[in-house]
């Protein structure tokens, strides 16, 4: 809902449980008046009237209160906007007009040729912002910085900031420490989203994962990008983050140009961590993740199991096996295209390879289809391999820097996809291999960083930064528009490209590369404080883990940690044993049981993977809930705590489906459900129906 003062200058939006209000002042500076707990106009309207502090020369009262601070005249902040003319630099805007719907705000403010919209859209309790730049004028602009928001937290006491940092196959660790003076910036100079850093950020005093208020900001953007966390010298604090990491030029808008920002979203709950995740998770099923009421096939992928070194008969071979087990989406990884034999050559050359699928695909495609599965691919579009045939005929296709060294990373570079006419090609390409066989599902690869990302010949070639994934998402629109039935699975080296704005086009995503049953536990809670397990892929690998740490574990302890998320397998199932077989079937059954509450549930963290004890998850749809729970190592004297249960009714009582056993409501909540693992890495999945 969104209501205005009389004034038309004070607006306030409100979903079920929070409000946010803004206000305009004379000298037409937006100020920030409210986010948090849901409030009236009249208090908005009274929060408008109260007096800026008296801070001046040194500090500015604007500093740290206003909506999107412009370069220029009284601000010392960083600013969310910064503008370049031939002539000069910074902003200097008058109101416009504000044009309101049910649940948006748009305010448009002029500064010569320059209009610049704010625009706000209430989704549940996330509020959606961005900005739209357009060029009115005569003469080009530059924009250095154009933010998408910024976000204005309440005068509070001892802020603390949690944050998903990480690696390469140890993606989405969650740190928490407290704020201090200066900025906290986080971000990807890489041209992806990155392992380092998801782009979210949450912010609390005394929050636990069960209570307290939790601010937290999410950008929809999957190229470089930069959230700054600044706590001011009056202690007050603001987030602010956009598209790009540096200030030293985004884009160039000539006349009749214009540049909309990607969203950054912001959430306020008062129900903890666990009732912000909650929160964002249903935002992200009901407005982001496309058809997010269905729930993901169990796939298996071939990658671990066979790495480089495939053919057709091997792939029937695995898939029949696959089938057996319950599979219902069998994808042939890297290794099917061009001369792709390993890492060095083909990337580009997006052709079958015929010495490996005489052929072509749909053989293939057609048996998997015929064992009762979808079929899917991978690919990795935005990439060449210097051997390929698409390099020899155009080597000016890929990003680059003329008299300097092409840098290559995993033997590739990356393609300029700024260009149109690389565009077209892979336009034509991966239309071309969606029509040539019954595919169902594509997973899409970005396996290195932008490096040498120039542009030779472009009067402004940094533009290719942003470009590139508009670029990007177009290609990705354009196919699913023309191949409606396709899923998609976002990948970067596992989990480098996650974030609000691929999410709003593609299925689900590669977690990590890391599939250790162990190490997976740490990495998926934190991509559940953001992202619902309905898009986080999850596979059960061989043991011991010969990809990364050598680890030994069961295959119950596997399936337990992968059935969190989308369930898959990506072990050699040639090797399997029957008796592995028979019980990755009887897991594979069990999953597909508790699936729909696993996707569409509400999640809750019961104890995060910490130390070397006991962690768990809940999840709760309708009458159904299922507790997912892993011993890493029981230590004598230390008893396995019970787990105290949520999302349930105090007064119904729940069957045990494992036992038979019926449990109180009450008891569960508040006593907890005894889950009785034992030794080291034991897990277990216990399912509860109200009766
Ligand atoms: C990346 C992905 C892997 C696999 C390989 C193939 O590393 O994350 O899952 O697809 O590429 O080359």
């Amino acid at each position: 809902m969104l209501e205005s003062s009389a004034t038309g200058r004070t607006w306030l939006l409100t979903g079920p449980t929070s409000s946010y209000a803004v206000h305009l002042t004379e000298g037409d500076e937006l100020l920030h008046l409210h986010w948090g707990p849901a409030i009236a106009l009249a208090d908005a309207e009274a929060l408008a009237v109260r007096p800026l502090p008296d801070y001046w020369p040194f500090e500015s009262p604007l500093d740290g209160r206003e909506e999107y601070p412009v370069e220029g005249g009284p601000r010392f902040v960083r600013p969310a906007l910064s503008v370049r003319t031939d002539e000069r630099r910074g902003t200097e805007w008058r109101f416009e007009a504000y044009e309101a719907d049910a649940d948006e705000l748009r305010l448009r403010f002029r500064d010569a040729g320059l209009v610049v919209t704010l625009h706000y859209r209430m989704r549940g309790d996330v509020v959606e912002r961005w900005t739209t730049l357009e060029n009115r004028g005569d003469d080009p602009l530059e924009l250095l910085r154009a933010d998408s928001a910024t976000w204005t937290l309440p005068d509070r006491e001892d802020w603390r900031l949690s944050q998903l940092h990480g690696r390469w196959a140890a993606e989405s660790r969650l740190v928490r420490a407290p704020l201090t003076y200066g900025e906290k910036v986080i971000g990807s100079r890489r041209g992806h989203t990155g392992h380092q850093h998801l782009p979210w950020v949450a912010l609390d005093t005394d929050a636990t994962e069960e209570r307290g208020e939790v601010y937290g900001c999410a950008l929809g953007w999957s190229g470089s990008w930069r959230i700054a966390v600044a706590q001011l010298p009056d202690a007050r604090v603001q987030i602010t983050g956009g598209a790009g990491y540096d200030d030293s030029g985004l884009l160039r808008l000539a006349a009749g140009e214009s540049f909309s920002t990607p969203v950054f979203a912001g959430l306020w709950s008062d129900a903890g961590f666990g009732g912000a995740s909650r929160a964002w998770h249903a935002y992200q099923r009901a407005h982001v993740i496309p058809g997010a009421d269905q729930d993901r096939p169990v796939l298996f992928n071939s990658w671990e199991a066979t790495e480089f070194d495939i053919s057709e008969e091997q792939q029937q071979n695995l898939a029949r096996r696959a089938a057996a087990i319950g599979v219902e989406l069998f994808v042939v990884d890297d290794g099917w295209f061009g001369t792709r034999t390993s890492d060095r050559a083909g990337l580009g050359d997006w052709t079958v390879n015929r010495d490996r699928f005489p052929g072509g695909l749909k053989p293939l495609a057609d048996q998997v289809h015929a064992l009762g599965m979808q079929f899917g691919i991978w690919v990795e579009p935005e990439m060449v391999n210097p051997d390929s045939d698409l390099y020899r005929a155009h080597p000016d296709w890929v990003q680059y820097q003329p008299g300097r060294k092409r840098t290559e990373l995993r033997n590739q570079l990356v393609l300029n996809l700024a260009r149109e006419d690389v565009q077209e090609y892979l336009w034509g390409q991966l239309d071309a291999l969606l029509s040539s066989a019954p595919i169902d599902y594509v997973k899409w690869d970005f396996n290195r960083c932008f490096t040498d990302a120039g542009w030779p010949g472009d009067p402004y070639p940094q533009r290719l930064w942003v470009d590139h994934v508009h670029a990007f998402y177009a290609l990705l629109d354009r196919l699913r528009a023309a191949h409606p039935d396709v899923a998609f699975e976002s990948c970067s080296g596992g989990g480098g490209r996650i974030d609000l704005g691929v999410l709003g086009r593609t299925d689900q995503v590669w977690t990590s590369d890391n599939t250790d049953p162990l190490d997976r536990l740490a990495i998926q809670h934190g991509f559940s404080q953001i992202h619902p397990a309905r898009v986080m892929a999850a596979w059960v690998t061989d043991s011991p883990n010969a990809m990364l740490n050598g680890r030994v574990s069961s295959l119950r302890f596997r399936f337990v940690s992968a059935m969190a998320g989308v369930l898959g397998v990506g072990g050699d199932l040639t090797r399997w044993t029957e008796e592995e077989l028979a019980e990755a079937r009887e897991w594979v059954e069990l999953y597909k049981g508790i699936r729909p509450l696993v996707q569409r549930g509400d999640q809750y963290r019961l104890r995060a993977p910490q130390g070397d004890g006991l962690s768990a998850v809940q999840y709760v749809l309708g009458d159904e809930t299922v507790v997912l729970a892993w011993l890493q190592a029981q230590r004598h004297g230390e008893p396995v705590p019970a787990l105290r249960l949520r999302g349930l009714d105090p007064t119904a009582s729940y069957e045990c489906r494992e036992t038979g056993e019926i449990h109180r409501g009450a008891v569960l909540l508040h006593h907890g459900l005894r889950v009785g693992l034992r030794g080291d890495m034991d897990a277990t999945v216990i399912r509860l129906r109200r009766i």
